[in-house]
C-alpha cells in the first residue's frame, strides 16, 4: 500500500484534487492509502494556523504528497506568518523538496491555444524548468522596519549557499542527460552577487557532465528569448523567484496554466506534487476549473515516486485523447471545440483509461 498525503487546498483545488484521486483509484485500484490533511486558508479557518504540525507530520511520513494550491482574498489581510502561502512554504521546506520540476510542452491538439506566432510554435516547444524551491528570497530574512529618519522601509534577503546551488544544478544536468543535453542557467549576474556565485557553481558542476552544453542568460533576456525562440530551450535551471516568474510565462506559451503539473523532489523519491496554477477563488464551486494540471501531477507521482510508468502513461494518453476529441474546459477553449465543465473533463479522462 502506497501512502499518499493529500492536501486539497483552497478555492478550486478540492475539485481538481478530488478528480485526480478518482483517476488514481481507477488506474491502480486498491494500491493507495490516501490521508487527507488540512493546509492553507482552510487550516486557518479550522485550526487558526496555515500549517498545523500534525499535517506536516502526516506528509513527512507519507511516500508522496499531492497538493492543491492555497490562498484566496478571504485571507489576504492576515499577518504574514498566518497567510496560507506560509503553509505552502512550510510544506516545501518541511519535506526538503528543493527541486521543483515544471515541464512546458505543447500538447499537439492544443497548438491553437498557443499565443505565439505559428512559425515559432511550429518549431516545437518542449522544455523543463528546474526551479530551486527551498532557498532564495522566499526563505531569506523578511523585515519591515523604520529608518533612523522615521521613514517606513522593508527588506527581503536573497541568499544561497554553494551546496544549495550545486544540488539543484546536478538535478538539471541529470535531466538534460536524458533529454537534448542543453542546460540554460538563468540569473542576474550583471547585478547580483548571489547570481555570480550561482554561475560559478553551475559552471563547476557542468564539468561533471561534458556531454551537456551549458549556457547562461540574464533573467530579463531569458523572458524575451522564451517567447522568441522557445524551441531552443531544453532544461532551464534557476533560483526560486526567477523560476516562479518564468514558469508562469512558460504556462502561457503552452496554452494554459491549468495544464501544467509540477513535481518537487529532494534527496529521495518522496515527492510533493502540485499543479502550478493557483486556487482561482473566482471560479471555485462552479465546475469550471480544468483538472488536467492536477491529474497530470498524479501521473508524475506514479512515475517518479512509485516507478509506475505504465499507469502514468495511461493517464497521459487518456488526457491526450480527450484533447484530441476536442473537449475543452473554458481556459483552453477555442472556436470549433466543445466546452465542458471540470467534472465532465474528469469523467471523459476516466472513460479513456
Ligand atoms: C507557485 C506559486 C507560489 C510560489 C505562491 C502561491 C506562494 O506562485 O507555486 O508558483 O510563489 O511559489
Ligand atoms: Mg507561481
Amino acid at each position: 500500500m502506497k501512502k499518499v498525503a493529500v492536501i486539497p487546498g483552497d478555492g478550486i483545488c478540492p475539485e481538481v484534487i478530488g478528480a485526480t484521486l478518482e483517476v488514481l483509484k481507477k488506474v491502480a485500484p486498491g494500491q493507495f492509502e490516501f490521508r487527507e490533511v488540512s493546509m492553507g486558508g482552510n487550516a486557518i479557518d479550522k485550526y487558526g494556523e496555515p500549517m498545523p504540525a500534525e499535517s506536516l507530520k502526516i506528509c513527512q511520513e507519507a511516500d508522496a504528497t499531492l497538493l492543491g494550491a492555497v490562498g484566496g482574498p478571504k485571507w489576504d489581510n492576515m499577518p504574514p506568518d498566518l497567510r496560507p502561502e506560509r503553509g505552502l512554504l512550510g510544506v516545501r521546506k518541511g519535506l526538503k523538496v528543493f527541486a521543483n520540476i515544471r515541464p512546458a510542452k505543447i500538447f499537439a491538439p492544443l497548438a491553437s491555444a498557443c499565443p505565439l506566432r505559428k512559425d515559432i510554435a511550429d518549431k516545437g516547444i518542449d522544455f523543463i524548468i528546474v526551479r530551486e524551491l527551498t532557498g532564495g528570497i522566499y526563505f531569506g530574512k523578511h523585515e519591515a522596519f523604520t529608518t533612523p529618519d522615521g521613514e517606513k522601509a522593508a527588506r527581503d534577503v536573497m541568499e544561497y549557499t554553494d551546496h544549495e546551488i550545486r544540488r539543484i544544478a546536478h538535478v538539471a544536468f541529470k535531466m538534460a542527460m536524458n533529454r537534448r543535453k542543453i542546460v540554460t542557467s538563468i540569473d542576474k549576474a550583471n547585478i547580483l552577487t548571489v547570481s555570480r556565485l550561482w554561475r560559478e557553481v553551475v559552471e563547476d558542476v557542468a564539468k561533471e557532465y561534458p556531454e551537456v552544453s551549458l549556457n547562461h542568460l540574464y533573467v530579463d533576456n531569458a523572458s524575451m528569448q522564451l517567447i522568441r525562440v522557445p524551441h531552443e530551450f531544453d532544461v532551464i535551471v534557476t533560483e526560486n523567484t526567477f523560476g516562479d516568474i518564468l514558469s508562469d510565462e512558460a504556462s502561457q506559451i503552452v496554452g494554459s496554466i491549468g495544464m501544467i503539473p509540477s513535481a518537487s523532489l529532494g534527496d529521495n523519491n518522496r515527492g510533493l506534487y502540485e499543479p502550478i496554477h493557483g486556487s482561482a477563488p473566482d471560479i471555485a464551486g462552479q465546475d469550471k476549473a480544468n483538472p488536467i494540471g492536477t491529474i497530470l501531477c498524479g501521473a508524475m507521482m506514479l512515475r517518479w515516486s512509485f516507478g509506475m510508468n505504465d499507469e502514468a502513461d495511461r493517464i497521459e494518453r487518456a488526457v491526450d485523447e480527450v484533447l484530441k476529441a476536442g473537449l475543452r474546459t473554458g481556459d483552453i477553449f477555442t472556436e470549433g471545440t466543445t466546452l465542458i465543465g471540470g467534472s465532465r473533463m474528469k469523467d471523459e479522462i476516466i472513460a479513456r483509461l
